[in-house]
């Protein structure tokens, strides 16, 4: 494959993120092949990528749309991929139905097509096990809505092929995206590091020491997030938000740092899945109002300072098992999730050392593993040393 070349690109699955990927390929000049077993999906996918891309020429973002259009294929058999110098599979989170994918699709692409998974939980290797050729395999997890966010998580498996990652890596930067390499562990580094910034809210809550409300606001308005941690759950839907934790929490062995919780679980389980349903944590009925925050600083620092520790103990534990480079690390959480600012970045402008002692002042009140500080945390805390960006 030469990554300077408009390849044909094909896309298995032409759901949320399929849809979103096929337009990502085709805006960069890639003739774009979509897949699904579902006619119904795939006409849906037709129908909205053309008014999509009508609507952002109407808006002056793309010049020619019917361009882009005419680069979009739709195909009912995966035949269809057989000139494609990539694929990218965007279907059903299940290993076994991903993985006999892989199988047939290796059989109808040329040998030096790259194979890539859109897979957000699961682990690379795995589905490249199912491939006779695995060193072609890779992820490349985007993320939702792909043509709006930057970041994309490149990962090898330990079957890719040394030099596939940053040839992907520079492909993705002519597709205008902010590509990062991430090791295959569970969560890559945003389903990762940004963990706590719902499981620390929903303990705090559990606890009884802030409302929801309250929580998002000091989130929000005091340490600058864009959304808080109780409407983002909502927003993304606890269908999505808890099953990442729980598959998380099962990938490391059941570590209590990804503990799941029982408010959020209730919440699936009784189908109230957040906006999508009308009802999460919050009501969004017609005519009810938003409960009101407890607009008290000092608790409030309490509050977004405790999530924060926890957030940035991941991001530095990211680091020291080197699942990203510092760099990546900032660039993901920046781009992928829009923090305000980069976690290490954030633990030198606080102080390592500072970080590290509300980390152990936890680590006492509660004595739980939960609470343990990254040791290149510690490290950096006790030299109070920042970290090199
Ligand atoms: P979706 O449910 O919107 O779309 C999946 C599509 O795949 C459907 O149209 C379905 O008909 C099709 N499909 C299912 N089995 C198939 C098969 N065997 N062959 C061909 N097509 C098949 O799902 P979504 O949200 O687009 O997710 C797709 C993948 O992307 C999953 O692996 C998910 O974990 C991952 N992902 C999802 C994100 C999100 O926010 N939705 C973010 C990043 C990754």
């Amino acid at each position: 494959m030469d990554i300077q070349q408009h390849f044909p690109v094909g896309i298995i699955g032409s759901g949320a993120m399929g849809s979103g990927i096929a337009q990502v390929a085709a805006t960069a000049g890639h003739p774009v092949i979509i897949y699904d077993t579902n006619p119904a999906a795939l006409e849906k996918c037709r129908g909205s990528l053309a008014a999509t891309l009508q609507k952002l020429q109407e808006k002056g973002k793309l010049p020619d749309a019917q361009a882009v259009i005419g680069r979009l294929s739709f195909a009912s058999d995966m035949n269809a991929f057989a000139a494609c110098g990539l694929v990218i599979e965007a279907i059903v989170e299940r290993l076994e139905v991903k993985k006999s994918v892989f199988t047939t699709l290796e059989q109808v692409v040329a040998p030096d097509c790259i194979l890539a998974s859109n897979t957000s939980s699961l682990s690379i290797a795995s589905i490249a096990s199912a491939c006779t050729r695995a060193d072609r395999v890779l992820g490349i997890h985007f993320f939702n809505p792909a043509p709006l966010m930057a970041l994309v998580e490149v990962i090898p498996a330990v079957q890719t092929a040394p030099g596939l990652p940053d040839q992907v890596k520079q492909l993705m930067q002519q597709w205008g995206k902010a590509p990062v390499i991430a090791k295959d562990t569970p969560g890559f580094i945003v389903n990762r590091v940004a963990r706590p910034f719902y499981g620390e809210a929903l303990r705090i809550y559990e606890e009884g020491i802030a409302d929801m409300a309250t929580i998002d606001w000091a989130m929000t308005a005091l340490a600058g997030f864009k959304m808080g941690p109780f409407t983002l759950m909502d927003y993304i839907g606890h269908d999505v938000n808890y099953v990442v934790t729980e598959t998380v929490f099962q990938s490391f062995f059941c570590d209590p740092r990804y503990k799941p919780s029982f408010s959020q679980k209730r919440l699936l389980e009784a189908g109230w899945l957040g906006r999508k349903s009308g009802r999460g944590f919050y009501s969004y009925a017609e005519g009810s109002a938003m409960p009101e925050p407890v607009k008290d600083e000092a608790a409030g620092r309490a509050i977004w300072e405790r999530i924060l520790f926890m957030l940035i103990n991941e991001a530095v534990d990211a680091l020291q098992w080197q699942i990203a480079s510092a760099e990546d690390i900032e660039l993901a959480m920046t781009k992928g999730v829009n923090y305000p600012k980069g976690l290490l970045q954030w633990c030198n402008e606080l102080g390592s050392g500072y970080v590290l002692a509300g980390l152990d002042s936890l680590y006492e009140v509660y004595h739980e593993d939960r609470y343990r500080a990254s040791a290149l945390l510690r490290r950096m805390g006790v030299a109070q040393k920042e970290f090199p960006l």
